[in-house]
């Protein structure tokens, strides 16, 4: 167990996102192959209980959620409640600011709205807290943007300041070819001099790594720093091998390991990243995630690796392309 910055909550090197699991679509191309065609409310939770079991039986101790992952959090709470999880045995974080609109459906012509207003703070905080209760530790802002108007919202940011009082700690997350001035935009706010934020969560990956100064930054202030899409929303893994994740297929190979593997290790080797989240939807991916604790990457392998890095703008451009399946 590690402190999240100076959160002071606990938590673990990989944490267990719900992003894949709470409802039907998503962005990563092998759901077909994961999940099949049961997309079932209750074949969800069913899937999503099975990975917080092995989660939490190999030791994952951070589960991360958002009001805009379908029934993420029902999931959750249904789990904690099942298997009677003591208060603080497992770090939570949730976000708000996007409304799941999808409807259950594959075909979905939206499938998440953003709003970063004062009332949709207050109403998501509510959702969240009717599921989670005080086990809520973290609540982010999901995805900020210079776009959104969140970070000159001296209401949203006030209320922030105010909510981070109770036991809750506050954070945002980026993504985007802006990630770092994002980031940088953030460590500066002060509402009558105390910082609304207290952690942020960003896409790092070896494929997009721009945001890493930017982390460092935060994390040198205090900052818990909690990196999310460290496999590129599956294009770092065997299904890649033909493009994108082909040399870390050869450096698979010759250290007995699998492709996620070494591309969390990658992530996990940032002196500045506190959380790692794992994005699996089988308990296999999972098992296969984590057995990036196992590896440490030597100095030159990094280096190596840094090759793979696209401009910021491509990869957030193939990103924008992913289809919901
Ligand atoms: N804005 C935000 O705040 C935000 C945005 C995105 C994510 N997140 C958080 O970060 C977490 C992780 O992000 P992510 O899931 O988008 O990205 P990711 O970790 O880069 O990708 C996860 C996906 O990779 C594939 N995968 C994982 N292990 C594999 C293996 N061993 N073999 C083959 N494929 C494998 C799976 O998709 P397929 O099998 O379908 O290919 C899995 O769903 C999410 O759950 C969520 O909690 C937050």
């Amino acid at each position: 167990m590690k402190t999240l910055g100076s959160t002071g909550l606990s938590v673990t090197p990989i944490g267990l996102g719900l992003a894949a699991v709470g409802r039907p679509g998503y962005i990563t191309a092998g759901r077909d192959d994961d999940l099949g065609t049961d997309r079932s409310v209750a074949a969800l939770e069913a899937r999503t209980h099975q990975l917080l079991d092995a989660a939490y039986s190999r030791g994952v101790r951070y589960v991360d959620a958002a009001r805009s992952y379908g029934l993420a959090e029902q999931f959750l709470s249904s789990w904690l409640k099942a298997h009677a999880i003591p208060a603080d045995a497992i770090t939570i974080g949730s976000k708000w600011g996007y409304r799941y609109v999808g409807d259950w459906r594959l075909d979905a012509p939206v499938h998440e709205v953003k709003d970063h207003s004062l009332a949709a703070l207050r109403r998501q905080l509510a959702e969240s807290r009717a599921l989670l209760g005080s086990r809520l530790r973290l609540y982010q802002v999901h995805s900020a943007t210079f776009e959104s108007g969140v970070l000159d919202n001296r209401e949203v940011l006030a209320e922030l300041v105010t909510l981070s009082a109770e036991r809750l700690r506050i954070g945002l997350t980026v993504s985007g070819p802006r990630e770092a001035d994002v980031i940088r935009r953030a460590l500066s706010l002060r509402v009558d001099g105390t910082s609304p934020f207290h952690a942020v969560q960003a896409t790092w990956n070896l494929l997009e790594p721009s945001a890493g100064p930017a982390l460092a930054e935060a994390h040198s202030a205090g900052w818990g720093v909690l990196v999310k899409e460290a496999l590129a929303n599956g294009r770092l893994t065997d299904r890649d091998l033909e493009t994108r994740a082909q040399p870390l297929g050869e450096m698979a190979e010759r250290r007995g390991t699998s492709v996620d593997a070494l591309a969390i290790a990658a992530a996990l080797a940032n002196p500045w990243a506190d959380v790692v989240l794992s994005g699996a939807a089988t308990v296999d991916q999972l098992l296969s995630n984590l057995g990036a604790l196992e590896v440490r990457l030597t100095v030159s392998e990094s280096d190596g690796l840094g090759s793979l890095a696209q401009a910021p703008e491509d990869y957030w451009g193939e990103r924008a392309a992913l289809p919901w399946t």
